[in-house]
């Protein structure tokens, strides 16, 4: 177990700290030239995912460029789908893509009963070997993505922005949504046990899709079954919420949540007084923005900073994560530009 005293952990806790921590979602990714060398020897995405020893090099990559303060296991939230047999494939330029989507009782019945646990092992490895090389100098952060958001890939089959088909059972059919959403969450739940058990520090559930809610549905179809999530976790790691652009604060601040992930449509000080300040806040720097001068990302960054005045309860991100057109350089002054002009 990592220790307490990391900067990321005091922040999230909004213990004091002598200055602002920062990572950047998606930072072991396509914008780094070494990632491209490392997925196209794993022949992948996926074989990538599922080599431990791959896998590890990958989280380290950002961490050998920049000085951020913590690392990421390099997986996706939709490995979960391995344990009903789903088969998972990407494709390029098209995401994810399940050619056996869920959209009726008949597809449903058509999945396992019982799931296998041991089909997502690699991950224990994967996490084993980061944590080995890490000996603790940086908190390690494992994920999952919520029921719903995952739902809604396993429902449509693929990256759509229309999401037709989960619309139509969250309209039409919300007996089969809540039987998709309960399996996603007890196979969750033992996913998410299996990666405390090998050592991540912190858990952070990604809720993309949570914003095509309305703030009742949001409620009974995303925040109630990550709420079971969450209890059976029994405060035993830290966890950050990743909700893109809900509005919905007033339920979520009712949660055991304890540091929430906007976009940059939100401001850091309205959203943090919203939440009565119960939690911490990640974000929200948009990535747009490192495609601009050093000038321009340093005014924006003292923005940023600015928009979050308290002595701590901020980890610096962006508000989504980093895109395959972003300049590593410019991710190298961001994370130097944050720690200098946040050191207290
Ligand atoms: O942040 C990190 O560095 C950790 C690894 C991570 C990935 N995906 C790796 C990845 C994490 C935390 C995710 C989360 C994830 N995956 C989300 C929630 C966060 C978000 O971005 O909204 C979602 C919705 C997914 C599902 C997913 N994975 C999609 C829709 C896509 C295709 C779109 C895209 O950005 O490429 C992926 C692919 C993916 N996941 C890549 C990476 C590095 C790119 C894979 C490649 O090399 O081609």
């Amino acid at each position: 177990m990592i220790s307490s005293k990391h900067l990321l952990i005091k922040s999230i806790y909004q213990e004091k700290v002598d200055r602002t921590p920062i990572w950047i979602m998606r930072q072991a990714g396509r914008y780094l030239p070494e990632y491209l060398e490392t997925k196209e020897k794993a022949g992948g995405f996926m074989g990538l995912i599922r080599n431990p020893d791959l896998a590890c090099e990958v989280t380290l990559q950002p961490l050998k460029r920049y000085s951020l303060d913590s690392a990421i296991l390099f997986s996706d939230i939709l490995v979960v789908a391995d344990l009903f047999n789903m088969n998972l494939r990407f494709e390029e330029k098209k995401g994810p893509v399940f050619d056996n989507p869920i959209r009726t009782e008949k597809d449903l019945a058509k999945l396992p009963k019982e799931y296998d646990i041991t089909k997502l092992s690699y991950v224990n490895q994967t996490i084993k070997n980061i944590k080995s090389e890490l000996r603790d100098s940086l908190p390690l952060i494992g994920f999952i993505g919520s029921p719903w958001t995952v739902a809604t890939y396993l429902v449509e089959g693929n990256s759509t922005k229309k999401f037709t088909y989960i619309k139509n059972l969250l309209e039409n059919n919300k007996s089969l949504l809540e039987k998709i959403l309960d399996m996603i969450t007890k196979g969750s739940i033992d996913y998410v046990k299996q990666q405390v058990e090998n050592g991540v520090d912190v858990m952070m559930i990604f809720d993309t899709w949570g914003s095509l809610l309305s703030k009742n549905e949001y409620r009974d179809f995303s925040l109630r079954y990550i709420e079971r999530i969450i209890s059976s976790i029994d405060n035993e790691i830290p966890i950050i919420y990743y909700s893109r652009a809900t509005s919905n604060f007033d339920v979520l601040k009712n949660m055991n949540i304890d540091c929430v992930g906007i976009s940059s449509k939100n401001n850091l000080q309205t959203v943090y007084e919203l939440l009565d300040k119960k939690m911490s806040l990640q974000g929200n720097f948009n990535v747009e923005l490192l495609k601009s001068d050093n000038a321009i990302i340093k005014t924006e960054v003292i923005k940023t900073l600015d928009s979050f005045p308290y002595d701590t309860g901020h980890i610096f991100n962006l508000g989504t994560g980093v895109t395959p057109d972003i300049d590593p350089d410019k991710v190298s002054y961001l994370v130097d530009t944050v720690q200098e002009l946040s050191s207290k």
